[in-house]
């Protein structure tokens, strides 16, 4: 068993209780040869979103029978191939529905109220007054709410702005449920008119090769010049350069990003903004989930040693169904 970084702990005496582990006892990650060699021979990698697992790496992965990835998205594995070698790959879904969409509200009341700029602003020692004007942003109760991708974190999400009294539009490969729809008070409607009608956008779809620039210049042309992109999903989904342009010029007017294409490079203009509020990836950090999240990537991976289908697993059609699946 190989863990490729870092992880909690308990996580790693769980693993060590039940198979002889390699840890990669570091934050830097395994670069591509050391990964390759270090996996040579072990049935299970518990590998985190930095580590590419590409059609090509996993091409050259001899023996691995899973792939334990620690995190809801798996991007970073190539799924296709994974499947045809009959790699399992897992992920650790659910524990971080609720702590992303808190991180996601987080970032758009931070981005409406400008709570970075004041906290700014009071430390550099201008404050001086009180006035009418000063910090003025964009109420978030009773504005319209658009949320692209209405699954676990989304609809978590939306459970937050209805306490927001928000009008709620989404848009989806599919709609949800009407029962969703009528408990979460939500409206199904075309990519256009989420983007004309809303006054926050946050986004929650996978990247996907469908998903890539779901939001370009073209996109963000369409936005309210007051309305504020959320994104805590993945940084490919937006074009980062063209919502950097479109701050700076005023198509739109504020944005919180925790992701971004080429983590952890941030695009220039970025940075020179006031506009924005920007985080590293941690829409999932909090220490109750992250702990969560390595044991749940780790008890995949034992899984699979001992002959259990994981209760994660993500290339299903591998494994189809619990109660009746043969052992593959
Ligand atoms: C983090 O981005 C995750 O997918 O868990």
């Amino acid at each position: 068993m190989l863990v490729t970084k870092r992880i909690y702990p308990e996580a790693v005496e769980f693993l060590r209780d039940h198979a002889d582990v390699d840890y990669a006892d570091s934050d830097d990650g395994l670069p591509p040869a050391e990964l390759l060699s270090r996996a040579r021979g072990t049935q299970a990698v518990v590998c985190q979103l930095t580590d590419k697992f590409s059609a090509q790496v996993i091409e050259q992965l001899e023996g691995v029978r899973v792939l334990a990835n620690v995190a809801g998205g798996f991007d970073n594995i190539e799924i296709p191939t994974a499947t045809r070698k009959g790699i399992f790959v897992t992920n650790t879904p659910d524990v971080l529905t609720e702590t992303t969409a808190d991180f996601a509200f987080a970032l758009l009341m931070a981005a409406a109220r400008r709570v970075v700029e004041a906290h700014a602003f009071v430390h550099s020692g201008e404050w001086r007054r009180w006035t009418i004007d000063l910090l003025v942003g964009q109420d978030i109760h009773g504005k319209t709410l658009g949320i692209f991708g209405m699954g676990r974190i989304g609809q978590a999400v939306a459970r937050r702005a209805r306490g927001f009294s928000m009008r709620i539009l989404y848009h989806d490969l599919q709609p949800v449920s009407a029962m969703v729809e009528r408990e979460l008070g939500l409206e199904f409607v075309p990519k256009e008119k989420l983007l004309a009608e809303s006054d926050f956008v946050s986004i929650h779809v996978p990247l996907l090769p469908e998903t890539m620039r779901l939001i370009g210049a073209a996109e963000l042309r369409q936005m309210k010049p007051t309305a504020i992109l959320v994104n805590t999903a993945r940084g490919p989904v937006v074009d980062e350069a063209a919502v950097a342009e479109a701050l700076r010029a005023g198509i739109i007017a504020s944005a919180g990003l925790d992701v971004f294409e080429r983590e952890p490079e941030v695009h220039p203009l970025l940075l020179e903004l006031k506009n924005v509020v920007l985080a590293p990836h941690i829409a999932s950090a909090s220490v109750d989930t992250r702990r969560r999240m390595s044991m749940m990537a780790v008890s995949n991976a034992v899984a699979i040693l001992e002959g259990r289908r994981p209760p994660n697993l993500v290339n299903t059609e591998l494994w189809p169904d619990q109660a009746v699946g043969p052992v593959p």
